[in-house]
């Protein structure tokens, strides 16, 4: 294929890529694909030991390619040694709180480290998972121009709303960009949004306590406000596009579907009548932060999303169903993460 490296295939070798923060959500799904199409991965997560990664050893391909290297993002040599070999790099390892937590430090020194080890281990190309956290948040954007990979989030703004998480991704996407330029290494940073979809590892991460929040039901009612989603399989897809791609440059949006979320719900109830929802205005409110943005650079790059937003419900719901997640503990109320504190009133 014209432009796309051969799948796995580099001179005849199998190419060996790196996977940072393996076993999370997004990246587990990424190791799936990679495994899938003949890659080698080096796979890093903090605890090879710990029974939340063991789903990584499961997947097909995984007894012949897949190594677990442990590193934290802030131990270059652990890192070093989980690239060395490497064509190819997918950086995801990023804590994404729940609460207010600062994540600047893994975030931003843990993307540098990353780069600097890739420099100096001749890794080819880096791929950055950044997020629309780091796209949205800019009350400068026209509300009526849909935001393309044009428009950042304005760190003031962020940190008035003490959205830290979304300073962090800001200020590490942007870190990794100007790396790039000035220490000539191919970088291209990916922002997805909300990704949903089924599970393959044991935890919830917090995309997944969103969606669990709206059908288990708050104690607040949520603004009708839009909410981009996409997902995880799509997300993996495009990691690899990207960096399969030879011509993919700088910075790709990733988030095909925008609903509001009345409508979220509606699909959510039609499917799954059974569940104690959360009440949802039905005013769309004016003049909200997140405006339609546009997934077109990665499109024209051949990006195809092969789900639709009721697949993914649809998809998210079974995995909850699977892991008994929609039963109600005594005791531990549902709570909204405040990285989406803008769905209810305050
Ligand atoms: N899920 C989404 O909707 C979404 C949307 C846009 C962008 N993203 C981005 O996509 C990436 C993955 O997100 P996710 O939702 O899949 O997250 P997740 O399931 O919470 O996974 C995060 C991963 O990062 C690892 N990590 C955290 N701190 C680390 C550190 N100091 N050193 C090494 N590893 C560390 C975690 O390892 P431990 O298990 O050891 O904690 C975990 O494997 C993140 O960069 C996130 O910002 C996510």
């Amino acid at each position: 294929m014209a432009g796309r490296m051969e799948g796995a295939r580099w001179s005849g070798k199998t190419t060996v890529v790196c996977v940072t923060g393996a076993g999370g959500y997004i990246a587990s799904w990424l190791v799936k694909l990679l495994l899938s199409r003949g890659y080698t991965v080096h796979a890093t997560v903090r605890d090879p030991r710990d029974p939340k990664n063991a789903h990584l050893g499961r997947l097909e391909g995984a007894l012949e390619n897949l190594r677990l290297f442990k590193a934290d993002v802030l131990d270059q040599n652990a890192l070093a040694a989980a690239v060395s070999g490497c064509q190819g790099v997918f950086h995801l390892a990023c804590p994404v709180p729940t609460d207010k937590s600062e994540v600047l430090a893994p975030a931003v020194q843990g993307t540098l480290n990353i780069l600097q080890a890739c420099s100096a281990n001749n890794v080819q190309k880096v791929i950055v998972v950044s997020s629309t956290a780091a796209v949205h948040f800019n009350p400068n954007w026209p509300q009526h121009i849909p935001k393309d990979e044009e428009c950042w989030s304005d760190i003031n703004f962020c940190k008035k709303n003490e959205d830290w998480y979304m300073v962090a991704k800001v200020i590490a996407e942007k870190t990794a960009l100007e790396y790039a330029e000035k220490n000539g290494l191919n970088v291209v940073t990916v922002c997805p949004t909300m990704a949903l979809g089924p599970l393959l590892q044991p935890m919830v991460n917090v995309s997944h306590e969103f969606l669990l929040y709206i059908i288990k039901g708050g104690p607040t009612v949520m603004k009708n406000i839009p909410w981009h989603i996409v997902d995880v399989r799509d997300v993996a897809d495009a990691l690899l596009l990207v960096y399969e791609k030879e011509k993919s440059a700088r910075r790709y949006i990733c988030a095909p579907n925008c609903t509001s979320a009345i409508d979220l719900v509606n699909m959510l109830k039609k499917a799954h009548p059974n569940y104690n929802y959360v009440n949802c205005s039905n005013d769309l409110v004016p003049n909200s932060i997140v405006t339609p943005l546009m997934s077109e650079k990665l499109k024209n790059l051949g990006w195809k999303p092969s789900k639709t937003l009721e697949e993914t419900l649809v998809d998210s719901v079974e995995s909850y169903e699977k892991m008994g997640l929609l039963q109600d503990v005594e005791g531990c109320p549902c709570r909204l993460p405040h990285l989406f504190h803008m769905a209810i009133e305050k």
